[in-house]
C-alpha cells in the first residue's frame, strides 16, 4: 500500500470534541444546551442501531437528546403532528426522522413537514435549492463528512479535478454541489455512465457512493488522488460469515492513490460527528451567535 490512510475514526473524535467545546462555552455562557430530537417508526434492528449510537454521541458531547419511537402502524397524520409539535418546541434545534419509514408513510410529505431551520439532515426541499445557489443550508450529514476530510487533507479545492460515482438524494447529488462550491470541476458518473473507468481516471478527487461492493478498483484510479470510499456493504467470506467492504476494492486502490479512506472507519464514523455539528450550527443560528468555525460547509 503506497496510500496515505485517511482515519475517519480519529478524524470524527476530533469534530466530536470540537463540537463538545462549543457546546460547552454555549452553556456557560448563553445558557443554552442543543437538543437533538430523533425519530424512529418501526422496528428495523439497523435503524435502531444508529438511533441508539445517535443518542449515545449526543449526550456524550453535552447535547440533549429526545427519542421518538413509534409503532410500525403510526399514521401519518400522527407522525406529521408530531413534526409540528416538534417543530415548536425551542428545546429541539435538529429534528432527524430515520429513514426509510414504513412503506404507508410519504417520506417527501414526512420530510418537506420539518422546519427548514431544524432539518440537521438537510433533506428538506429548501435546504436542496439553499446548497445549489450557494445560500446558507442544513447540509446533509454523509457529504458534510466527507468534505471536511477532503479539505483536512487538501486544504483548497480549488481546481481539482472531483468525479462523484452516484447520485443519490443523501449522498451524490449534495456532494457534487459542495465540491462545486469549493471549485472543483465536477462529475457526476453513475450506472448508465459511458466509459466510467476513463472518467474515474481523471479525478484528483475520487467520491464512490454507488453502493456496488468494490466496484472502483486501482485501474480506476488515478496515480495520487483522493479515493473517499461512502459504500458500506455485506458481502460473503469465503470462509464463512460476512465482512464489510466499500464500493472501492480497498487494496488494489491503495496501491495508486495517494490517500485513501478504510471500510469500515473511514466516512462511516463522520456521519453521525457532523449530525451533530449541524445540530450545534442549528442552535447557533437559531440563536444569531456566530457559527463554530470548520463544522460547517
Ligand atoms: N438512514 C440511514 N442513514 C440515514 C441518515 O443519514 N439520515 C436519516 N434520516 N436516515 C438514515
Amino acid at each position: 500500500m503506497t496510500a496515505d490512510l485517511i482515519d475517519g475514526k480519529e478524524f470524527a473524535a476530533s469534530v466530536r470534541a470540537k463540537v463538545a467545546e462549543h457546546v460547552a462555552t454555549l452553556k456557560e455562557v448563553h445558557g443554552l444546551t442543543p437538543g437533538l430530537a430523533v425519530v424512529l417508526v418501526g422496528e428495523d434492528p439497523a435503524s435502531q442501531v444508529y438511533v441508539r449510537n445517535k443518542g449515545k454521541q449526543t449526550i456524550e458531547c453535552g447535547m440533549n437528546s429526545y427519542e421518538h419511537k413509534l409503532s410500525a402502524d403510526t399514521t401519518q397524520e400522527d407522525l406529521l403532528a408530531l413534526l409540528d409539535q416538534l417543530n415548536a418546541d425551542p428545546a429541539v434545534h435538529g429534528i432527524l426522522v430515520q429513514l426509510p419509514l414504513p412503506g404507508h408513510l410519504n417520506e417527501d410529505l414526512v420530510i418537506n413537514r420539518i422546519d427548514p431551520a431544524k432539518d440537521v439532515d438537510g433533506f428538506h426541499i429548501s435546504n436542496v435549492g439553499l446548497l445549489a445557489t450557494g445560500q446558507k443550508a442544513m447540509v446533509p450529514c454523509t457529504p458534510l463528512g466527507c468534505l471536511m476530510m477532503l479539505r483536512d487533507r487538501h486544504g483548497s479545492l480549488s481546481g481539482m479535478n472531483a468525479v462523484v460515482v452516484g447520485r443519490s438524494n443523501i449522498v451524490g447529488k449534495p456532494m457534487g454541489q459542495l465540491l462545486l462550491r469549493d471549485s472543483c470541476t465536477v462529475t457526476i458518473a453513475h450506472s448508465r455512465t459511458k466509459n466510467i473507468e476513463e472518467i474515474c481516471k481523471q479525478a484528483d478527487i475520487l467520491v464512490a457512493a454507488v453502493g456496488r461492493p468494490q466496484m472502483i478498483t486501482g485501474d480506476w484510479v488515478k496515480p495520487g488522488a483522493t479515493v473517499i470510499d461512502v459504500g458500506i456493504n455485506r458481502i460473503d467470506k469465503p470462509e464463512g460469515g460476512t465482512r464489510l467492504v466499500g464500493d472501492v476494492d480497498f487494496d488494489s486502490a491503495a496501491a495508486v492513490a495517494g490517500a485513501i479512506t478504510p471500510v469500515p472507519g473511514g466516512v462511516g464514523p463522520m456521519t453521525i460527528a457532523c449530525l451533530l455539528a449541524n445540530t450545534l450550527t442549528a442552535c447557533c443560528r437559531a440563536n444569531d451567535l456566530p457559527e463554530p468555525e470548520g463544522l460547517t460547509a
